[in-house]
């Protein structure tokens, strides 16, 4: 269970994240009369480079960067680590460096998510 699961309204752009979704074949979450869709990762068509994090293991910790620009229109708004059982997330703003520091967990996943090109995801070795 180390999956993240956005789903995002592409009428507001409302983003929510799914702990649990519904297993009803003909409901969904809605936003503004619509379903949510749910992101998919590394699908946009963008830069890799400039969106999937990076990471450098040391002394137990991991150690991630995005090698993306960090302006007020277009940023990286979150990093999270997510493994079986913890999630951790840090928020970012223009202006701050796309980097966060958590606990090595071997198999963990690491997102990151750009306000104009979506979610992004790296798995951990
Ligand atoms: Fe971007």
């Amino acid at each position: 269970m180390n999956e993240l699961i956005i789903k995002k309204c592409n009428k507001c752009g409302a983003l929510v994240k799914i702990l649990k979704d519904c297993t009803c074949a003909e409901c969904g979450i809605k936003c503004c009369n619509e379903e949510m869709k749910e992101l998919k990762v590394n699908s946009a068509d963008a830069s890799f480079e400039k969106h999937i994090p990076t990471y450098e293991i040391k002394d137990g910790m991991i150690y991630v960067s995005v090698n993306h620009v960090m302006e007020e229109e277009h940023l990286i708004n979150w990093i999270s680590i997510v493994s079986d059982n913890q999630e951790v997330t840090t928020y970012l703003e223009h202006g701050e460096e796309a980097k966060m520091i958590a606990k090595y967990i071997p198999g963990s996943k690491i997102y990151s998510y750009c306000n104009k090109h979506g979610l992004w995801m790296k798995e951990v070795k």
